[in-house]
């Protein structure tokens, strides 16, 4: 059926097409209409970060940035749902138009740029939220901040979301975003992360403790990896996501929007994505959990991303791709392992 459905959303937009898709799958959850999506008929929970995920797929960030369709995303049978990337204060993004499909090579560029609408907006949204997975919340910068000031943006989305999320992503990693990735080397991420820490063993003291993830970019040199994870071992940071978008074009050459500005995702990622995925497991301490993402389009791949070192999985263009059955599929393969 989504293969019908999804021959009809690609004659629009990326950017229509993602909103006719999320509107109907809210209508369908405000209807009580979701027993007609495919469930998976089996899975296997995981423990982690003192949580328990129903299973190891869960949605990747930036599908549902303002936490609008938990629910309804919760239906499809997600173990867990990362909403955001959301910022202190709303913000429109980039100019349209800022998302395109290339079909060829199963994947997607988007400079999307963190349109979302403000911190307060997503945590009534996660509040009001009935979905009994685990909910992430990812945490950005306004595009208005400067980098030497983007520790304060962190620190006021921490404040804001550490009662209501399950875990909290900080995002260093996407591309749309100028100076974001920065933050992933040198004293920039030292300061930041120490900062968050002393803030997260304050809100501890009131609150019950919620771990903190980092997500990092694919495109890093191997010494690069090796120096974050010194980096996270030391600040004994909780998890890692790997990977965000990449702004590499490899085997692109000639394809339509291939030089669109902007992070690509997708089967063209996977590689690059499983390279650093598996860098960071032999290097990072092994208490250290790792959410393995990027171009997973199939269930087998997505039982690749636990064999190169990941304990959970994330997907998001592969869900625009295979709809549905992608998440069916991947919860049942990994339930059989
Ligand atoms: C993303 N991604 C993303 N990541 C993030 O941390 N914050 C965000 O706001 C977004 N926004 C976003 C928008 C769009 C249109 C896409 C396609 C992707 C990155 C996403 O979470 C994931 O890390 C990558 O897309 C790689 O996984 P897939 O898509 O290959 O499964």
């Amino acid at each position: 059926m989504y293969s019908v459905l999804r021959k009809i959303l690609f004659f629009m937009s990326g950017e229509t097409a993602h909103e006719i898709t999320m509107d109907g799958l809210g209508a369908l959850s405000r209807l009580h209409l979701t027993g007609i999506l495919p469930k998976p008929d089996q899975q296997k929970p995981v423990s982690l970060f003192g949580l328990t995920f129903p299973n190891a797929v869960g949605l990747a960030a930036g599908l549902d940035k303002n936490g609008d369709y938990i629910d309804a995303l919760g239906a499809l049978g997600f173990g867990f749902i990362e909403v955001g990337t959301v910022t202190p204060k709303a913000q429109p993004g980039n100019a349209a138009p800022r998302l395109f499909r290339i079909p060829e090579k199963e994947a997607i560029i988007n400079r999307m740029g963190f349109n979302n609408k403000g911190v307060d907006y997503l945590v009534e949204r996660v509040k009001r939220a009935t979905y009994k997975g685990v909910i992430g919340i990812n945490i950005g910068k306004n595009k208005d901040t400067p980098e030497d000031q983007a520790v304060n943006d962190y620190l006021y989305c921490l404040d804001r979301v550490y009662e209501v999320a399950d875990y909290i992503v900080i995002n260093l990693s996407s591309p749309n975003t100028p100076g974001l990735r920065d933050l992933q080397f040198g004293d920039n991420l030292s300061q930041l992360l120490t900062a968050l820490k002393q803030r997260q063993k304050t809100l501890d003291q009131s609150l019950s403790h919620t771990p903190i993830l980092i997500k990092i970019a694919p495109d890093l040199s191997d010494e690069a990896v090796q120096t974050l994870a010194t980096t996270f071992n030391e600040l004994e940071v909780e998890g890692v996501i790997a990977t965000n978008t990449t702004v590499a074009r490899d085997h692109l050459s000639g394809y339509r929007y291939a030089d669109e500005a902007g992070g690509l995702s997708g089967a063209p990622v996977r590689e690059q994505a499983n390279h650093v995925l598996k860098l960071f497991r032999e290097r990072l301490d092994t208490k250290i959990p790792l959410i393995g993402v990027g171009g997973v389009m199939s269930a087998h791949e997505a039982e690749e991303k636990l064999k190169v070192g990941a304990d959970l999985v994330q997907l998001y263009t592969g869900f625009i791709y295979h709809g549905p059955t992608l998440v069916k599929t991947a919860i049942e393969r990994l339930a059989r392992l």
